[in-house]
């Protein structure tokens, strides 16, 4: 197997989303967005849409505190056991993206991470596996809207290449805010292709390490 696609010892893991997801993203989703979608929106894109591919990330860890006095607990004193991979009941959401693909263009429509787990790769994972997917689905281009303010989701986007190309003023209801427009193009050819697996297999790395972390603090503990 490419060693890069080897994910089973990630301490996340991304599939697809399924209905019984849709209150936990729903609940990711109102603390991530000023005007957070509906469950609605996510059964129809999840039942109905077509053109639509939703994925989850999980955490494959469990999640009872370590600590309960701590405010802000570190990944470590959080993921406090290692659950049973596969354990559906215990399945916990942490972040979900979503895309729809027309005409080999692929438009991501949303991307969130629970607050508490940002700055941890899993926002990278989910783009990474929107990428993956778009790529299996022939897409050429992949394209999104990223408010002028959101420098950190941009800055997630540079990352794997994509651009600024245009933007759509006022596109955003609740304030009035412009969109940029940012697509990553090309994503067939072998100059993205490189980038792309560089990128993936730093991140992939970088999440086999904070996995290892986990397992060596637990050995200690245990
Ligand atoms: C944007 C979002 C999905 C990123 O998720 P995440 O899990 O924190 O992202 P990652 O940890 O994979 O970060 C990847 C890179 O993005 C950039 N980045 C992410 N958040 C950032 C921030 N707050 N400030 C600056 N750069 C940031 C960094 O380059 C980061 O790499 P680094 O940690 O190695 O420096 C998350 O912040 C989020 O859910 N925001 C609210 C919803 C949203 O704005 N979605 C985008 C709509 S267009």
């Amino acid at each position: 197997m490419d060693e890069a696609l080897d994910r089973t010892s990630l301490p996340y893991r991304v599939e697809k989303m399924r209905v019984r997801d849709i209150p936990q993203v729903v609940d990711i989703e109102r603390q991530s967005f000023p005007s957070p979608w509906p469950a609605r929106a996510y059964r129809y894109e999840v039942t109905q849409n077509r053109l639509a591919h939703y994925y989850i990330a999980t955490s494959q860890v469990s999640h009872e505190p370590h600590d309960q006095t701590e405010e802000e607990p570190g990944l470590l004193g959080r993921l406090q056991t290692w659950t049973q991979r596969g354990n559906e009941d215990r399945r916990h959401v942490v972040g979900y993206c979503g895309f729809w693909v027309v005409a080999q263009e692929a438009h991501i429509s949303t991307i969130a991470v629970e607050p508490r787990y940002r700055r941890q790769g899993i926002g990278q994972f989910l783009l990474v596996t929107a990428i993956e997917k778009a790529m299996e689905l022939d897409a050429t281009l992949v394209s999104l809207e990223v408010r002028v303010s959101n420098l950190g989701a941009q800055n997630l986007y540079r990352k794997y290449g994509f651009r600024k190309v245009g933007r759509r003023p006022r596109y955003y209801s609740d304030n009035r805010e412009d969109a940029l427009i940012m697509t990553a193009d090309h994503i067939t050819s072998t100059a993205y292709q490189r980038l792309f697996r560089q990128r993936r297999e730093r991140l992939l790395k970088r999440l086999e390490r904070s996995a290892s972390r986990v397992r060596e603090d637990q050995g200690q503990r245990s």
